[in-house]
């Protein structure tokens, strides 16, 4: 029986993915290390430290730089996203999303973010939405990142439900590798050709629905 709704953040409830992108692209322009879009499929839901690995090997540029030097990187960067994420509001939510939270309180199930960005907090406050949620994963509390299950697992664990009761809901690879190491029923938000590890995927928040959501959780269960 489903009993809770773990949802990831940047990406899926607002679209502050495409502002981690710009500001990493940034990053990488100025470190010599230019990506695509493709690339950035790869970076999504990736702890900072490891995304600014993942930038610098694809320039094999990992051993150019000092622990020092590459804190400094990462601390640009986060200062460009926080920049860019400065006026969010509620109006930034994502299309359906607040439509979700709802239809999941009316059916009295449980609702979890599981983010591993430092700034998870001060966004989802921006939102209005931190109040909503029974509970709240982020980096401040995990060891590992996505891919790794740790987030949801946490998540699940807080709320006190077995993780074969819940749904993650993810943007990114690495979160959905995350959702099913934990066991649980994954749906993406994305392109079908990322998210090929998720048990069923939507083009964008607009067309999610909580209803069919649970007829495929059903069926698969
Ligand atoms: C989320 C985003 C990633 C980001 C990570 C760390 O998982 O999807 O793109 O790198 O959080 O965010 P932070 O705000 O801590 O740098
Ligand atoms: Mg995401």
């Amino acid at each position: 029986e489903l009993q809770a709704i773990i949802f990831d953040l940047d990406g899926v409830i607002t679209d502050t993915a495409e502002y981690h992108y710009l500001a990493w692209k940034q990053l990488g322009e100025d470190v010599g290390v230019p990506f695509t879009r493709e690339f950035n499929e790869e970076l999504k839901g990736v702890s900072r430290m490891d995304s600014l690995e993942k930038i610098l090997a694809l320039g094999n540029k990992h051993n150019d730089f000092t622990a020092d030097e590459k804190m400094s990187l990462a601390e640009k960067k986060n200062e460009h996203y926080v920049s860019l994420i400065q006026n969010i509001s509620p109006t930034d939510i994502l299309p359906k999303i607040e439509e979700l939270i709802a239809d999941i309180k009316k059916m009295g199930l449980k609702l979890g973010l599981a983010s591993v960005s430092k700034n998870a907090l001060a966004v989802m406050s921006s939102l209005g939405l931190k109040e909503q949620f029974d509970v709240i994963v982020d980096a401040a509390t995990i060891k590992k990142g996505k891919p790794d299950p740790e987030i949801f697992l946490r998540a699940a664990e807080l709320l006190n439900v077995d993780p074969k009761a819940c749904i993650g809901i993810e943007d990114a690879a690495a979160g959905v590798d995350s959702i099913k190491g934990a066991g649980m029923f994954a749906v993406g938000v994305g392109s079908e050709q990322s998210l090929s590890k998720a048990d069923i995927v939507y083009a964008s928040t607009s067309e999610l629905s909580l209803e069919k959501i649970i007829e495929v959780y059903n069926k698969i269960k």
